[in-house]
């Protein structure tokens, strides 16, 4: 077979179909009650910190992030990640997530929440949010609610409501 380079690049409107298909093959038509997707409902993500992954045409991996408040800190919520089940366990999830932080990194950003597993995410420096202390509109297992600080000391200031800043 041969091998096409993968690229990783910026979100663009016109990746929006094709991510949804993979959302859709990822979570299902249930996706839209989950509380991280009931969260970012309703605010747009931001397309220079979210990132396609791209083996030639073919859309394959995404990652998005969606600004808002964390219990008074300014802060991302990294998702939905995805990739391909076809193109699974070959690093495609490990680059996006590396390109997204450094670039949410590079732009300022102190934080960084998510719903997800922690066994996966650990790699990347998320650690479970203290119970208590960030409160999400909807049910979540406090063992999947995580966050990543990008400026020492960011999650410590955070305390109450996780909202959409809404434009
Ligand atoms: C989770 C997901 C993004 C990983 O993408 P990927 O490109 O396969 O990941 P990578 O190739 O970078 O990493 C693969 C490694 O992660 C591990 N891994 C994958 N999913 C994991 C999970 N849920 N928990 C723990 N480890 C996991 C693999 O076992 C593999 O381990 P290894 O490096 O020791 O071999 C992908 O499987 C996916 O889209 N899943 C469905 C959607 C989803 O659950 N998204 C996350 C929640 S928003």
């Amino acid at each position: 077979m041969t091998q096409l380079p993968l690229v990783i690049r910026p979100e663009l409107p016109a990746d929006a179909e094709a991510i949804d298909r993979l959302h859709e093959r990822a979570f299902g038509p249930g996706r839209f009650a989950r509380t991280a997707f009931r969260l970012r409902e309703g605010a747009p993500h931001l397309l220079h910190l979210s990132f396609t992954a791209l083996v030639g045409t073919l859309l394959v991996g995404s990652v998005r992030m969606t600004p808002v408040m964390a219990g008074g800190v300014p802060a991302l919520v990294l998702g939905p990640l995805t990739v391909d089940p076809a193109f699974e366990n070959r690093g495609i999830g490990s680059a996006l997530m590396t390109r997204a932080l450094e670039a949410a990194r590079a732009a300022g950003h102190q934080l960084v929440i998510l719903v997800g597993d922690e066994p996966y995410y650990a790699r990347f420096g998320f650690k479970a949010v203290p119970e208590g202390k960030l409160t999400l509109p909807g049910p979540v297992d406090p063992r999947r609610f995580l966050a990543a600080e990008l400026v020492p000391g960011a999650l410590a200031r955070a305390q109450g409501p996780v909202s959409v800043i809404r434009s």
